[in-house]
């Protein structure tokens, strides 16, 4: 059997502005509500403030200071062999308050420094559009994606961006993880600032206040947004390729018991297909309606809309994969035992440092279910280890759990594409060490380069190779074929 991946396979890797960059407010950029959240920890949350208050630390200001230090970085990802690199373009950079008249000439540079650099390495860029960093403006001014005013406005700014980098980049996703508006967790998602001062943003919170029908009226305007990216996109460049995406919810019955099976075929449902159908098919699926009845969810639709998203079909799906979960018909399940998912931990399975169930036979499973329904090109645009990493005395990074993590998954993943699936291509979530998104930490680490900084923010920013580097660098160099 030949081991080896499909040709034109895109290896490679995955991070955001917002957890890499820092520069938050340098050369015009202006503030997100990502950069108004402190660091947290496991067991405590990040804070989410109103304003920007000086005695706590915000994570993503200097991030990994990525702004400075991007050759420097391209050029490690390059000597791991990267066909692909996935990264946002921050909204705030480009127009500092979301709304004003004319771009940010240094944001547009910026970006395209990045993406030059990346095809001088025959790197693509997959340019997200929109990571949870909506700009602070239009969070006092509209609340996020609750007021429909923003998807005109984030329309205009894909319309200066699709132009902008016609000529470097292809490939372009619009939304992260969209479906995580099916679950309540909280003002951030929304693109909202909390009402009061402050607020604990911890996902999965218990107390964190929902209102689903506002919350759908918000994905509404999302998937509106998308759609017309995707149609905007298709008009300014028939080359583009573009996505939507995300985050898989690979749900298992917690028993044979048929109502915990009905349970986590709801489960998918909600969480897979309400997005994936109408990013994919144009339309919201039948189910939605009584979904939405059963909620007690409203959403105010205009004229138009059905064409909108009809016109807005992606042309391929991708996904995170970290976890899955097990759902039981008595009851909802726990948080953190994924980054999204809320069910029950598995028996069979062990977990990372931070709880998330560890599944790679999941992964096939989820990329059957998301292939047999859509029949589309898919593409794993985000998976990988966040683990505590030991820097030995001799500055060696050991990491076989990581490099063992990430094999399982891909062997996988081969075995889904034998079963038949059409995938483009696996990025590895946070190739270097970046700001945890779920707890604004340092030592949640994912990457195959080390970058030497503490929680606190402490630290030299120095970059170093550690053990998986080296693995990921033959598995990409053999496509795929060489995992030992
Ligand atoms: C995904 C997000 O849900 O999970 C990323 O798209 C995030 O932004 C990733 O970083 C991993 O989560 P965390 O909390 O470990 O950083």
């Amino acid at each position: 059997m030949d081991k080896a991946f499909p040709k034109d396979f895109l290896w490679g890797g995955a991070v955001t502005a917002h957890q890499t960059e820092g520069a938050w407010n340098l050369d015009g950029k202006g503030p997100a509500i990502t950069d108004h959240q402190t660091a947290g920890s496991y067991t405590s949350p990040r804070i989410f403030t109103r304003s920007i208050n000086d005695s706590y630390y915000y994570p993503t200001h200097n991030a990994i200071d990525f702004y400075n230090r991007y050759g420097q970085d391209i050029a490690l990802f390059a000597e791991m062999g990267f066909g692909c690199y996935r990264t946002s373009i921050a909204w705030t950079r480009i127009f500092p308050n979301g709304d004003d008249e004319t771009p940010n000439q240094k944001g547009l540079d910026f970006y395209r420094r990045v993406f030059e650099e990346c095809k001088r390495h025959g790197i693509e860029p997959l340019v997200t559009l929109y990571h949870f960093d909506m700009p602070v403006h239009l969070a006092k001014k509209y609340g996020g994606w609750q007021s429909r005013e923003v998807v005109g406005l984030f329309t205009r700014y894909c319309e200066v961006v699709f132009n902008e980098y016609r000529d470097v980049v292809k490939y372009w996703l619009t939304f992260n993880e969209i479906n995580v508006m099916t679950m309540p967790f909280g003002d951030a998602l929304l693109g909202k600032l909390p009402e009061e001062e402050e607020s604990a943003v911890m996902l999965g919170d218990p107390n964190i206040k929902d209102d689903p029908s506002q919350r759908y009226q918000a994905l509404h305007h999302m998937l509106l947004a998308s759609a017309g990216a995707v149609d905007l996109a298709h008009r300014i460049n028939p080359e583009f390729r573009i996505c939507g995406m995300i985050t898989a919810i690979a749900s298992y019955p917690l028993t044979p018991n048929p109502d915990d099976v009905l349970a986590a075929q709801q489960s998918m449902q909600l969480g897979n297909y309400l997005c994936g159908d109408v990013m994919v098919r144009g339309a919201y699926p039948r189910f939605a309606d009584k979904m939405f009845e059963k909620m007690g969810v409203t959403i105010q639709k205009l004229p138009g809309d059905e064409e909108i998203l009809m016109r807005g079909r992606v042309d391929f799906l991708s996904f995170s994969y970290y976890a899955s979960g097990c759902i039981s018909a008595s009851g909802k399940g726990e948080a953190g035992s994924g980054n999204f998912l809320l069910a029950n931990k598995n028996p069979y399975l062990t977990a990372s440092e931070w709880g998330w169930t560890i599944d790679p036979a999941g992964l096939r499973y989820i990329l059957g279910e998301l292939y047999s329904h859509y029949q589309i090109p898919l593409m794993i645009v985000e998976n990988g280890l966040g683990a505590n990493d030991v820097v030995a005395p001799d500055g060696a990074i050991h990491d076989p759990y990581r490099i063992d993590y990430i094999r399982r998954h891909i062997q996988c993943m081969r075995e889904a594409i034998e079963d038949g699936v059409d995938l483009m291509g696996y990025l590895v979530w946070g190739p270097i060490d970046i700001i945890s998104a779920s707890t604004g930490e340092m030592k949640k680490r994912y990457g195959f380069i080390h970058v030497d900084l503490d929680n606190e923010g402490n630290g030299s920013f120095a970059r170093s190779r550690k053990d998986s580097f080296d693995w990921y660098r033959k598995v990409i160099a053999s496509n795929g074929a060489d995992l030992d």
